[in-house]
């Protein structure tokens, strides 16, 4: 078995809302695939039901060998979550919520109290780990719940958006922790509604909208799948924007993008240096003063926000196409 994690034609149903409509992926064990979508996409549903917390009205999927409904109970064993809400005793303190999790994982006291310990440490925690639960900041709650996914040193780990809500510096933290994790052969299936997450941690992509697949493949391909390079520049006064969109029309190849704060546009082009150079020439025949000007490659954000958000205005070619 070389797939930790498998799903075909997932279909889920609330009443009228279809929350996953047909959705199929696998997860080759020791890597890491990242779930990503806008609100409602269907991420949470996914992670519920490869979780045995959910039943699929449609398809099938297993998770280190055991089919999500047949075999739950085992399943279990082989799994941690972490859920977008933490789901953490509130009464007890963040020591005893972890010694808990050991025990109903059959650690035995002492090794239970000795994780407890270990793992504190890890996420910064011990400070507070003699405190209830309930006096916790967001972040805390945040973290003893990440801690208590990995109390049982599960081989496959669900992390349902696990640094929303964190600091910048408790975010850095934990993708260390999550890339030691992997390093050590854990499979991951996480979801995020941050691309550099996404980008930084994760094997493969699926970005989800409406419950399907719109895309997959690296951080790389996904970007080579948008395509082209971006020139991005900005102009000298406000005024000048809209001379600027339509000497720049000319060169585009897909939408531009406009940050009227910072006098900005982001242009999609198809080659490189000849595109920049093409822009410049045409802007100073219309007469814009340019106060910087640059090229690079699209990043996830540039990937997202063509998959998921001009659906309406004619990408949907691009969308076909980055559908494999
Ligand atoms: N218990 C429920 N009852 C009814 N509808 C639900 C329920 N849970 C989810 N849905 C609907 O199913 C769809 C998918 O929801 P889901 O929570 O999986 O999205 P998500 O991608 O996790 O979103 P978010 O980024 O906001 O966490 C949404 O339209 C949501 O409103
Ligand atoms: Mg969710």
């Amino acid at each position: 078995m070389s797939d930790a994690i498998t799903a075909e034609g997932l279909v889920k149903r609330y009443g009228e809302v279809t929350a996953l409509n047909g959705l199929s992926f696998s997860v080759p064990r020791g890597t890491v695939l990242a779930l990503l979508g806008p609100n409602g996409a269907g991420k949470t549903t996914t992670v519920r039901i490869l979780t045995t917390l959910l039943r699929p009205d449609g398809g099938r999927a297993t998770v280190a060998g055991c089919d999500v409904v047949a075999e739950a109970r085992r399943l279990r064993s082989y799994i941690g979550l972490s859920g977008q809400y933490a789901a953490v005793d509130e009464h007890l303190t963040g020591a005893e919520n972890l010694e808990m999790i050991g025990r109903l994982y059959h650690l035995g006291a002492r090794r239970s109290r000795a994780r407890a310990r270990e793992l504190l440490e890890r996420f910064d925690l011990t400070g507070a780990a003699d405190r209830p639960v309930r006096g916790y900041s967001g972040g805390m709650r945040r973290r003893i719940d990440l801690a208590g996914a990995l109390v049982a040193n599960p081989p496959v780990l669900f992390l349902d958006e696990p640094t929303t809500g964190l600091d910048p510096r408790a975010r850095a933290a934990l993708w260390d922790t999550i890339s030691e994790l992997v390093a050590g052969g854990s499979t991951l299936l996480l979801t995020t509604q941050y691309m550099e997450e996404a980008d930084r941690l994760a094997d493969q992509i699926m970005v989800v909208d409406h419950g399907r697949a719109i895309a997959r493949g690296t951080a790389d391909e996904l970007k080579d799948q948008v395509g082209g390079n971006r020139i991005e520049l900005s102009v000298t006064d406000a005024a000048e924007l809209e001379v600027a969109r339509d000497a720049l029309a000319w060169v585009a190849v897909g939408a531009m993008r406009t940050v009227p704060e910072s006098l900005q546009i982001t242009v999609p082009v198809t080659d490189g240096p000849e595109s920049l150079r093409h822009a410049l020439g045409r802007l100073a025949d219309a007469g814009v003063r340019v106060r910087d000007a640059g090229l690079r490659r699209p990043t996830l954000d540039d990937v997202y926000l063509t998959l998921t958000g001009h659906r309406a205005s004619g990408t949907d070619e691009q969308v076909r196409e980055a559908i494999r």
